[in-house]
């Protein structure tokens, strides 16, 4: 039997996510129409012999519960529990302070960070780890040499797929196969913990805390650093890699990273659970480019009304909730997700975007690579317009601040018609009239 650990983190994490985190916590931004997390708890539901999901974080507990209670629904048999934390214990202090809750009934447990987007390998996990017999296996993935030391860097075995070295973000280039920030663990890992925990305590002492803070400074400890990197060369951990082609995995740490991670999901859905792309039927093998509204050139614009979403031109992958009004002239897609209350006018044009909940777009606008925050109002004829690739302006900094790499509106932006704003960050409540380029609006 197995159980499945999401570490969500806390407020005071996913600061490059801003704006977004501003009205949101992180794990439960919408991607693919389902917030960051559902697609985490998903991806463990399906395991066969799941036991328990635990979602463990420093949040308020009620951030969940409206989350926790529609998931249950969707996955009735395997029960879904949030454990805070009573601080920030780092990546692996959460886990070993909740230890006999997640090894109650389970043999092994899975650890999944909240902000990645993937296909979740998990079944193939099990697999190499019930091959080697270790402690621990860790899903890798290849990456461009140039961006490997952001990341946990592991050195395996090219036989066996023994880690001999892991080490986080590295002062200089190790290997380009790096940690998904996926685990597979034995209940075994807690000696490892526990003895991380040890090392701190001990340390703590000698730098001179007594009582109650000097324990929970001992439980904060970080999983790669304290416990992975300790495990590495001892036969105790295993790498998994990720098969390419047919896995997928990103981070999401910026705002502007749920832009790929929105593609990745609906293109994978598409090829396996294209239900979930709109919660409208669709006929099946109907999931190219459909129109099925003809408007005849020159007529006045159709006034707006709600409408089947399947009648705009949708071109899939798509997620569009069913509240969502397109106007029939409307064309958007691929890789879009429109959320519930959303009102498209008369020739408006999506594409690789995000468009969240009672956001009014006006005719003939046009959105592209972009995410547009809850309650936006975006004027007629007007441009909102991020960068296509996510890495071309990767290092280009502004003002001290990186450029971004797409359009983000915050919260209730209202934008005036007919103007451009490209690839700009835009505050929560801004009011902008005329047209903005590579600017954080403050
Ligand atoms: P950064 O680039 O600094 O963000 O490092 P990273 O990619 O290694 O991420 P980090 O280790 O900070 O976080 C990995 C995952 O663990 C994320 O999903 C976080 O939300 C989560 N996390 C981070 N710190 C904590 C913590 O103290 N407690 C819990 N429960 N989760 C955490």
């Amino acid at each position: 039997t197995l159980k499945g650990v999401i570490l969500v983190g806390g407020p005071s994490v996913g600061t490059r996510f801003r704006p977004l985190s501003m009205d949101c916590p992180k794990p439960l931004f919408p991607i693919a129409g389902r917030p960051m997390i559902y697609h985490h708890v998903a991806a463990l539901a399906k395991v066969p012999g799941m036991k328990e999901i635990l979602v463990i974080g420093f949040f308020e507990n009620s951030v969940f519960d409206r989350f926790l209670t529609e998931v249950q629904m969707e996955f009735p048999e395997v029960p879904i529990r949030y454990l805070r934390e009573y601080q920030a214990l780092g990546t692996a202090g959460g886990i070993f302070h909740f230890r006999d809750q997640i090894v109650r009934g389970a043999e092994q447990f899975f650890v999944l960070n909240a902000d990645i987007a993937s296909s979740f390998p998990l079944q193939g996990m099990i697999q190499t780890h019930a091959k080697h017999g270790g402690v621990a296996t860790l899903l890798v993935q290849r990456v461009d040499k140039s961006v490997a030391s952001k990341f946990g860097c592991v050195v395996a075995e090219p036989e066996t797929h023994e880690v001999l070295h892991f080490v986080q973000k590295p002062e200089t280039f190790l290997s380009d196969m790096i940690s998904c920030g996926i685990y597979l663990f034995n209940k075994d890992i807690f000696d490892a913990m526990r003895t991380a925990v040890q090392k701190r305590q001990a340390r703590l002492e000698t730098q001179g805390g007594d009582g109650d803070d000097l324990h929970k400074g001992a439980e904060v400890i970080v999983l790669e650093k304290d416990v992975l990197a300790k495990l590495a060369s001892t036969k105790k951990l295993y790498a998994h890699v990720c098969t390419p082609g047919r896995d997928f995995w990103m981070q999401i740490k910026t705002g502007s990273s749920v832009i790929p991670a929105n593609r990745l999901y609906l293109q994978h859905f598409l090829h396996v659970a294209p239900r979930k792309l709109s919660n409208a039927p669709r006929p099946a093998g109907d999931l190219g480019a459909t129109t099925t509204t003809a408007v005849s050139p020159g007529s006045p614009p159709a006034p707006i009304k709600p409408i089947d979403p399947t009648t705009a031109h949708v071109i899939q992958p798509a997620y569009i909730h069913p509240t969502a009004v397109l106007h029939p002239t409307a064309k958007l897609g691929p890789n879009v997700s429109i959320g519930p209350r959303v009102l498209l006018g008369p020739g408006v044009r999506v594409r690789d975007a995000i468009i969240l909940d009672s956001v009014e777009v006006k005719n003939d606008a046009c959105i592209l690579n972009s995410v547009v925050g809850w309650d936006c109002k975006i004027g007629a004829w007007t441009r909102i317009e991020g960068a296509p690739g996510e890495s071309t302006a990767l290092n280009a900094t502004l003002k001290g601040y990186k450029i971004p790499s797409a359009t983000i509106l915050g919260k209730d932006v209202t934008v005036a018609d007919e103007i451009a704003i490209r690839n700009c960050i835009v505050l929560p409540h801004k009011d902008i009239k005329t047209s903005q380029h590579n600017e954080i609006l403050m």
